[in-house]
């Protein structure tokens, strides 16, 4: 079986088991910094899972393109029947034209593609991504395996040309009982 079979086949069993009935959440860096995002514009969720980003910027008016690579979760995403949602079942593969105001990526790491997240992003866009890190306050949050986990100010390095906005890797510092622990996350902008 080819690799992206394999990965659709695993998402699809774990989507068929879960509970699916509550309507799905943002990510925390996303919904604390919602005030940065345009009134209006194309915005596109990498790896959208179940659709909680991809409501969340379609209900602030965005133009919403939600991909994965789960025909499961793109039957959640698409049973939303948002008029403001494209749905769409496929792998990742932003060598395309179109430019988004707003990419979201959230609890998914593929380095491979950090290059095309930039270049897809319109002047001015913004890209809100967090996901797990390899210094965990709690190790079994997350995946277990350091592919799918980020080293410290790894995202700052991989969207390096962006202008930073916010940027937090808390990692174990301090009292771990207080602020975003076990992930890290960027809000970043392309400039003009
Ligand atoms: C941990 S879930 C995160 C889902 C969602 N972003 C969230 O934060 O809840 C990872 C998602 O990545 C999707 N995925 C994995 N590899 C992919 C690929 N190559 N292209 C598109 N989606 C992919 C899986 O189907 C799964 O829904």
């Amino acid at each position: 079986m080819q690799d992206l079979e394999r990965i659709r086949d695993k998402w699809d069993r774990i989507y068929l088991k879960k509970d699916t009935t509550a309507i799905p959440e943002p990510c925390y860096v996303l919904s604390e910094f919602k005030y940065l995002l345009p009134s209006s514009g194309r915005a596109l969720d990498v790896a959208c899972g179940l659709g909680g980003n991809a409501l969340f910027l379609a209900r602030a008016g965005l133009e919403t393109t939600a991909i994965d690579i789960s025909a499961e979760a793109i039957k959640k995403v698409a049973g939303f029947k948002h008029s403001l949602i494209d749905a769409r079942c496929e792998a990742i593969d932003l060598d395309s034209v179109k430019l988004y105001d707003v990419i979201v990526v959230s609890h998914f790491l593929d380095r491979s593609i950090s290059m095309a997240i930039k270049d897809a992003l319109a002047p001015g866009g913004l890209l809100f991504y967090q996901t797990f890190v390899l210094d965990k306050t709690d190790v079994n949050c997350g995946p277990g395996s350091p592919a799918y986990l980020l080293e410290s100010n790894e995202l700052l390095s991989l969207f390096s040309g962006l202008k930073v906005l916010v940027y937090s890797d808390l990692s174990t510092v301090g009292d771990a009982s207080y602020g975003q622990r076990n992930q890290s996350y960027l809000v970043a902008q392309r400039r003009e």
